[in-house]
């Protein structure tokens, strides 16, 4: 079966990173997340931006992949064809093993040029000294590659534009899945929520699992409202239970 997923912050809770409407900790509990990730943000405050950054990534860093991205990793090795689609800058789903992961807003282990686009290696955005706890204001580094770029983290900010091949193998996968799973966003931040509607219209199968409710859970074939590693856990006992069941069959049955 070709299975899709498109996650969000909610698929990193349970391995401890906070989702991306959950209050900051810190040096950044009084700002907001939606403030800091602009690139007006990062022009009038590169330190304080710069360090909300590297404290992210070494927080990643420290993270373990959970019972849902294993899971996910897991599909494959039952032999299905599974695409990732990721709202998340971490590298928790390549960690666990998923060979196709797709980053709609970019990643938070890496860093580039904001001038010429230059990358550095080793990246500074994971360089020692790790940032503490609490996190700190931090100059970004100089670009080495050209005069008067400084680095910056290869992430999407508020008001720039989602990667094209990201975003055009995304579309494609869902357009050709057999089944989708929307599991830990919110749906909130277009165009990324628009994707479950086009596999909503094709008539794929589309199951959300999330804890709460939110725009999709009344257009969805179903809406287990369970955290990541359980309902990821509720699919593979639906997929091991009936191996050669398509994706309607499946969700007729009554889970175990
Ligand atoms: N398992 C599954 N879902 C969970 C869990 C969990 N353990 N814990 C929380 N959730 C759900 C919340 O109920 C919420 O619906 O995860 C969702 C997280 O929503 P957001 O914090 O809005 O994160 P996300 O939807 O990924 O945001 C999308 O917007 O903020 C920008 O670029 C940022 O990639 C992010 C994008």
């Amino acid at each position: 079966m070709r299975i899709v997923l498109l996650t969000g912050a909610g698929m990193s809770a349970e391995s401890g990173i906070p989702t991306f409407r959950d209050a900051l900790t810190g040096l950044w509990a009084r700002f907001d997340p939606q403030r800091l990730a602009t690139p007006s943000a990062f022009r009038e405050d590169p330190a304080l931006v710069w360090g909300w950054y590297r404290w992210r990534a070494a927080r990643v860093r420290q993270a373990r992949p959970n019972a849902g991205h294993d899971g996910i990793a897991a599909l494959e090795t039952l032999g299905h064809a599974v695409t990732v689609i990721t709202q998340n800058v971490d590298d928790l789903h390549e960690r666990a093993g998923s060979s196709r992961v797709l980053h709609l807003h970019g990643r938070l282990l890496s860093s580039r040029c904001s001038d010429c686009g230059a990358r550095t290696v080793p990246d500074p955005i994971v360089a020692a000294p790790l940032p503490t706890d609490d996190g700190a204001r931090e100059e970004p580094p100089a670009c080495a590659h050209c005069d008067g770029g400084r680095l910056r983290p290869d992430v999407v900010w508020f008001g720039e534009a989602l990667p094209d091949d990201a975003w055009n193998a995304a579309q494609e996968a869902i357009a050709a899945c057999d089944l989708l799973l929307v599991v830990g966003t919110s749906g909130l931040v277009h165009p990324a929520a628009a994707l479950p509607a086009i596999a909503l219209l094709r008539g794929s199968p589309v199951v959300e699992i999330n804890p709460d409710a939110t725009g999709l859970s009344t257009q969805a074939d179903a809406a287990w409202r369970l955290p990541a590693s359980r309902g990821i856990q509720r699919l593979i006992a639906l997929l091991r239970g009936s191996p050669r069941a398509d994706a309607r069959e499946l969700l007729a049955k009554r889970p175990s």
